[in-house]
């Protein structure tokens, strides 16, 4: 039987490159979006729901949906926002959380049961090397710092199930958004969203089994 992997966000721009490298790797590819578009843009391989996962009940229930071993789980749904401290409001403080550490932290916890049942399940969460803070993106830094907290908290605390969890830390990405975003920057030197997924990939391989609770930068 096929391995099983999860991908939240895996319609978006890294979520993709993700999802195509385990559909290589011979995984079966479960992945969400939060937009209805998504069902009708995305192209890749997979089962697509659409599913906000911040909202704890519409998490729950999609992940009982889930096969019962799932052994990879790229948790990528996030998002980004810039506002100057003067003028962060709730809203925004909220949102950045919902979109980040929420989604993030009751996937893990409604999956927790069938990483297990996997026996040797891996966990990659995507941080951000902004989180030990960045101008501007003080609300997006400290939900991933969370991210990144969350997923070293995971590591020590589903040792004894044999799950392994870690986050990654990318820089600047080259996704469409990015290159709208700042049409004036060096593109090359941005990691590609392929990149990634190959370290995800090997991260939730058996060539990584002794690597647990680690965030790891990346950089060219
Ligand atoms: N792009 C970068 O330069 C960069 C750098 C460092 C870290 N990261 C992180 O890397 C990850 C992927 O980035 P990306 O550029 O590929 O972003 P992206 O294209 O916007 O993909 C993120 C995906 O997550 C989904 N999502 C957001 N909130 C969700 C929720 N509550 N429930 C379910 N799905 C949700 C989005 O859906 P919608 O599109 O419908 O909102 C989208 O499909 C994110 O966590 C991001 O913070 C990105």
């Amino acid at each position: 039987m096929a391995k099983v992997a999860v991908v939240t966000g895996g319609a978006g721009a890294l979520g993709r490159a993700v999802c195509a490298w385990f559909d290589r790797a011979g995984y079966s590819v479960f992945l969400n979006g939060i937009s209805e578009s998504e069902r009708e843009n995305y192209r890749g391989p997979g089962q697509l729901d659409i599913v906000d996962l911040s909202i704890e009940d519409q998490c729950r229930k999609w992940a009982a949906t889930l096969p019962e071993r799932v052994h990879a789980a790229a948790l990528i749904a996030g998002g980004f926002s810039m506002k100057p401290i003067v003028e962060l409001d709730s809203l925004e403080i909220e949102k950045m959380m919902a979109m980040n550490l929420l989604s993030a932290a009751l996937t893990l916890s409604a999956l927790t049961p069938k990483l297990t049942a996997a026996d040797g399940a891996s966990v990659v969460m995507v941080g951000s090397q902004a989180y030990t803070g960045a101008p501007g993106m003080a609300a997006y830094a400290a939900a991933k710092a969370a991210v990144v907290s969350l997923a070293a908290s995971a590591s020590i605390e589903l040792k004894k199930h044999r799950v392994r969890v870690n986050s990654i830390l990318p820089d600047v990405i080259d996704t469409p958004a990015n290159r709208a975003a700042m049409p004036g920057a060096n593109f090359d030197e941005w990691q590609k969203p392929e990149e990634i997924a190959e370290v995800i990939g090997f991260l939730c391989s058996d060539s990584a089994r002794v690597i647990t609770g680690n965030a790891l930068r990346l950089g060219r």
